[in-house]
């Protein structure tokens, strides 16, 4: 693989810092990488071909720009995407998730860099298609008022902008849309206030806390759920590019084969619980409850009810399939938690 210069923003969240692990262990790509902490990247640290900066978006804009200037490939993952804030806090994901992202992708214009832009798979809404193409499915939002779409809105804004900037000022981009990845170091299980983050760390904090879980309107909404490390490994193949095969192109990164119900999830979860010694007692003791997205979310909130990506594209432009069950994957994601078993560090131990 040829040596690049890959810069990447938000390199201690939860993409930033399996994508930065693999990439070190993968490959002779060097990594500048900037986040507000390092707590989830501390063996990424030992790497020399790996250097991490303290700098927040907002502020540090005379430096991001210095650093992308000097790299090769910008992937900006800053951004909130906690359902729960886009309905309590619209306007502070405008201005991070908008306003700081746009000035990014205006700078990998001015400087002819590469830029891997996260899009979402949040961008499709409530599209009525069985699966979602990236080319050909509608993206269809709520009213205003419905401020849970703030977040799809400014991400389809923002595939937009990249997309004309592409087509009208040369800008090299492939924007990509996770599909309801999960994994350990999703959202922090024990800090999980309820609704402060994604679903599966919300129900493994109340099973591990005695609360009981909530179904929203009955949990029979469902999504197609991605273990972490399938998704960075097509992520590893839009960064290495190989014949521009990326260039201009838009991947859905999802599991088709791993759609559950939320109920089937919570029931999944709880079945686990069971398989460690120590939990026993939690998984007997866990309690269900159904309560409205009204009093859950609020006003604002509504929902998806079926999220299925189609990976055609990905399959056959990068040669790319997930290939982690859902029982696997939540068995990783409990082994860290509740064990302290990282399945990423012991992946490249030997
Ligand atoms: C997520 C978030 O918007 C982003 O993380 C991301 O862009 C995108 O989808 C993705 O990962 O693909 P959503 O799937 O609705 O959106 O997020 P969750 O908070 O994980 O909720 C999933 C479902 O579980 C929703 O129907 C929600 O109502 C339900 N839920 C959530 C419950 O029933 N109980 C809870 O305690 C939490």
């Amino acid at each position: 693989m040829s040596a690049k210069k890959i810069f990447i923003m938000g390199v201690n969240g939860f993409i930033g810092s399996s994508l930065a692990w693999k990439i070190l262990n993968k490959t002779d790509w060097e990594i500048v990488g900037m986040d507000l902490s390092d707590n989830k990247i501390p063996n990424c640290l030992k790497f020399e071909k790996f250097k991490f900066y303290q700098k927040n978006i907002l502020t540090d804009k005379e430096w991001i720009e210095e650093q992308i200037a000097q790299c090769d490939v910008v992937v900006p993952l800053i951004a909130i995407a906690t359902p729960r804030l886009y309905v309590q806090d619209p306007l502070r994901i405008y201005e991070l998730d908008y306003e700081a992202n746009v000035e990014i992708v205006k700078l990998c214009a001015k400087y002819d860099k590469r830029i891997v832009f996260p899009s979402t798979s949040e961008v499709y809404g409530m599209c009525p298609d069985e699966n979602f193409d990236e080319y050909t499915s509608p993206l269809v939002l709520g009213s205003i008022g419905k401020e849970r779409w703030i977040y799809s809105c400014i991400k389809q804004m923002l595939d937009r902008v990249i997309w004309a900037y592409g087509k009208h000022k040369g800008l090299k981009f492939t924007l990509f849309r996770p599909f309801n990845f999960i994994g350990p170091k999703l959202d922090d299980i024990k800090a999980s206030k309820e609704g402060s983050s994604r679903v599966l760390t919300q129900f493994a904090h109340n099973i591990i806390n005695g609360k009981s879980i909530k179904l929203v309107d009955g949990g029979l909404q469902k999504r197609s759920f991605t273990f972490i490390d399938d998704g960075i490994e097509c992520l590893l193949k839009i960064l290495e590019n190989k014949n521009g095969c990326a260039d201009g192109k838009i991947f859905n990164i999802g599991n088709p084969y791993m759609e559950f119900s939320i109920k089937e999830l919570a029931d999944m979860l709880i079945e686990l619980f069971g398989e460690y010694p120590e939990y026993i007692d939690c998984a007997k003791n866990a309690k269900v409850e159904v309560v409205s997205s009204k009093d859950y979310y609020g006003e604002g909130y509504q929902d998806v009810s079926r999220r299925m990506p189609s990976i055609k594209h990905a399959e056959d432009v990068l040669g790319w399939k997930p290939t982690t069950d859902l029982r696997t994957a939540l068995k990783l994601t409990l082994d860290y938690h509740l064990l302290g078993k990282d399945y990423e560090l012991e992946q490249f131990a030997k």
